[in-house]
């Protein structure tokens, strides 16, 4: 054969593999024409190559070399166009598999926490007994957390150990009495906040947090919410406040809540009571609460020949657990969200 006519008919060949793989519209039309061209048996390159003995010897080098040239153009034609036919392939895979009909990916929405969500539900439930809600500071100062409610200088609950006192910058330079300011203890302050502002009558509640350095164990945990209650008006009674607390108890907690009421002591209310509810076979308190003691409606300005009041303060943690069946206060801030998830 022809040195000439071997070169044309690669040089053929070539252009025709190449625009074969380029045509090829899918998998199938690709292995059909990579079988035509580079197949190891029938293939056209393949007889091509027995064509080559036919060549004069001095030319067979020359052919030689373009046969190889002719080769790898082929080859690099079929990878071309194999690699367009993967990309395909994988992005009409991945729209065949859509279905419509399947349940789409499930994202984990984070929930409000049970303690939020009580003082959401306990808001709404004294806010039909007429109780509007009000706001008071965390941050407190004595007048407000012991001396407006009589809670004179010598008491314990003032002790250091029974709360969290801040340092100020006067204290901390030795220019004033490191016991000023503190977290406060109890949400009684807003009573006074609350009654140093407004004439009676009043209907209040406050819920937020409190903290005290008491030890976690199941039922306290050193920072906590009250909800806060106050009722002032000309001739509110102790059964006025007894109501108020079996109705709230019962609307929160469900009527088979069986609750019972102590004789107890507060400096702030006279006479004074412990409410309790009772839950796993024994009674827990849920709160204490009172008349309001004359030397209070004193210290805000009030006269107590005119008019009475209850107050009162419960513990939020304490009634959500009664409601949800929690066990242990410490689980609400584990911040465990297989704990948390659930309400
Ligand atoms: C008071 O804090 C009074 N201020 C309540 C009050 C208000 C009485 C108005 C009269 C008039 P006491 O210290 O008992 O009271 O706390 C009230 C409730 O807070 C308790 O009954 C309990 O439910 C909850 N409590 C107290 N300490 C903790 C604690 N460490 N962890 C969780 N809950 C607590």
């Amino acid at each position: 054969m022809a040195l000439q006519d071997f070169l044309d008919q690669l040089d053929d060949l070539g252009t025709a593999a190449e625009s074969a793989f380029g045509e090829a519209a899918d998998t199938e039309a690709l292995e059909a024409a990579r079988v035509t061209f580079l197949g190891a048996k029938k293939g056209r390159l393949k007889s091509i190559q027995q064509q080559m003995g036919s060549i004069e010897r001095e030319d067979k080098p020359t052919a030689g070399k373009a046969f190889n040239a002719t080769k790898g153009r082929i080859e690099a034609a079929f990878e071309a166009a194999q690699q367009r036919s993967d990309n395909t392939d994988s992005d009409s895979t991945a729209s065949n598999q859509f279905d419509a009909s399947l349940p789409g990916d499930t994202f984990r929405c984070g929930t409000v926490h049970p303690i939020t969500q009580t003082i959401e539900e306990l808001k709404d439930i004294m806010g039909r007994l007429g109780f509007s809600i009000v706001d008071g500071p965390e941050i407190e100062d004595d007048w407000h957390n012991f001396v407006a409610l009589n809670i004179p200088d010598d008491h314990p609950a003032r002790d250091p150990l029974e709360n969290f006192y801040l340092a100020t910058a006067d204290a901390i330079s030795g220019d004033k009495d490191p016991v000023g300011l503190l977290l406060r203890s109890q949400t009684s302050t807003v009573q006074i906040r609350v009654m140093e502002k407004t004439a009676p009558p009043i209907r209040i509640i406050s819920l937020g947090r409190v903290y005290r350095p008491d030890t976690a164990d199941a039922t306290h945990y050193p920072m906590f919410h009250q909800i806060e209650g106050l009722m002032i008006d000309t001739d509110v009674s102790m059964a006025d406040l007894k109501s108020v607390l079996r109705l709230f108890a019962t609307s929160y907690l469900g009527d088979d809540v069986t609750i019972r009421f102590r004789p107890s002591f507060f400096p702030f209310t006279e006479p004074s009571v412990e409410a309790d509810y009772y839950w796993n076979g024994q009674w827990v308190e849920f709160g204490g609460a009172g008349m309001v003691d004359p030397n209070v409606l004193k210290a805000v300005g009030y006269d107590p020949e005119e008019v009475t009041g209850f107050a009162f303060g419960l513990g939020v943690e304490r009634l959500c657990m009664r409601r949800h069946g929690v066990t242990d206060i410490r689980e609400f801030y584990k911040n465990d969200v297989r704990f948390l998830a659930q309400f």
